[in-house]
This record gives structure tokens, C-alpha cells and sequence, in this order.
């Protein structure tokens, strides 16, 4: 674990400040959504950690459904290509929708996957990402809950990837290659 954590080792946010940040966050929507049809949508892979600890913290009746969209093909620059790998598996018209994502970078993921899911119908639709790096944006997303604010490292842990590694730390840390052998 050791050499694997060593690109990682400085410490961006803790896991009490995220679990501490999530119980915020969780209190926000359950006082949001109350008497609303809620539906929690996860965009894979990332998101995965988040949603589960937030769904937790919303105290409310509510519904799960996940996409999976790639932006990124293995490295830290976003391609600008945004493919759909994995549709919803059901329809959404009538429901509260409420986009999960763990960062909300350059927006263009999201600013293709807002205008697909309008089109369906949902009776409301909004975004809570749990981090967000507002000076990277090329595209006007706005997030309606944000966990983080954060500069511009490239960040890997509890969710987060380099190259598909690094999604289960417990913490979000920032990402530096070293070249210790
Ligand atoms: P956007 O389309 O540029 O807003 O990028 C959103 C997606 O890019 C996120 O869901 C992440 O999967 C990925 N991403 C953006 N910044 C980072 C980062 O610092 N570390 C890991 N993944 C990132
Ligand atoms: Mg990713």
C-alpha cells in the first residue's frame, strides 16, 4: 500500500471533513426535497463513494439510477469527448432528479448530459457535486450543492482515479508522480 499511496500522500481533505461535509450536505436536500419523488443519479465511476455515503445522510424516501459517461481517456487532461457507456436503466419523467458527481471540472461533461436529461422530462433536475474547481471551467455549470471548493491539482481518493487507481483511499489527496523507485 505504501508505494502504491505514494503519489497521493499529501493530504487535500481528511475523511472526517468529508464525512463531516456530507452530513451537511445530506441535511441541505432532506430539508430540499421533502414531499418531492427524489431520484439520485450517479455518474460511474467516480461518483460511487459519494452517493453512498450521501444517501445515507438524506432522510428522506428516495431512489438511485446510474450512468456512466467517459470524459477522460487515462491521463489528467479532459479530452473534451464525452461518450455514454451506460444509460439510466429506467425513465425519469415526473421525478426530482438530482445529478451526484464527484467533481465538477471543465463542465463539459455536464453541460452535454443536462440538455439529454431535460429532454426526458424529470420534474425537476439539479446538481450536487462534491467538489468543484470553478477556475477550470470551459463551459457555464453551476452546481446548486457543492461540498469543496478547490484549486487546480489534479486530486485522486474516495472515488476520484488516476489511470483507474486510487478510487478507494479514504481521503481526497492531491496527485504528484514521483520518481522514487
Ligand atoms: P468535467 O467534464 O471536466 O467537468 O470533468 C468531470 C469529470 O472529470 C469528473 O467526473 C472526474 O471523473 C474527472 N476529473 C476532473 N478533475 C479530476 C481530478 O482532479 N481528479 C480525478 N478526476 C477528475
Ligand atoms: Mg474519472
Amino acid at each position: 500500500m505504501s508505494e502504491y499511496t505514494r503519489n497521493a500522500e499529501e493530504i487535500l481533505i481528511t475523511k472526517e471533513q468529508l464525512s463531516e461535509k456530507i452530513k451537511q450536505l445530506g441535511a441541505d436536500i432532506t430539508k430540499d426535497y421533502k414531499d418531492k419523488k427524489l431520484l439520485l443519479i450517479s455518474i460511474l465511476k467516480g461518483s460511487v463513494v459519494f452517493l453512498a455515503d450521501l444517501m445515507r445522510e438524506i432522510r428522506l424516501p428516495l431512489e438511485i439510477d446510474f450512468m456512466c459517461i467517459s470524459s477522460y481517456q487515462n491521463s489528467t487532461q479532459s479530452s473534451g469527448n464525452v461518450k455514454i457507456l451506460k444509460d439510466l436503466s429506467r425513465d425519469i419523467k415526473g421525478f426530482d432528479v438530482l445529478i451526484v458527481e464527484d467533481i465538477l471540472d471543465t463542465g463539459l461533461t455536464l453541460s452535454y448530459l443536462i440538455p439529454m436529461l431535460l429532454d426526458r422530462k424529470p420534474e425537476s433536475l439539479k446538481i450536487c457535486t462534491l467538489l468543484d474547481k470553478p477556475s477550470r471551467r470551459r463551459v457555464p455549470v453551476q452546481a446548486d450543492y457543492a461540498g469543496f471548493r478547490i484549486d487546480d491539482s489534479f486530486i485522486v481518493g474516495y472515488g476520484l482515479d488516476y489511470a483507474e487507481h486510487y478510487r478507494n483511499l479514504d481521503y481526497i489527496g492531491i496527485y504528484k508522480e514521483s520518481n522514487e523507485r
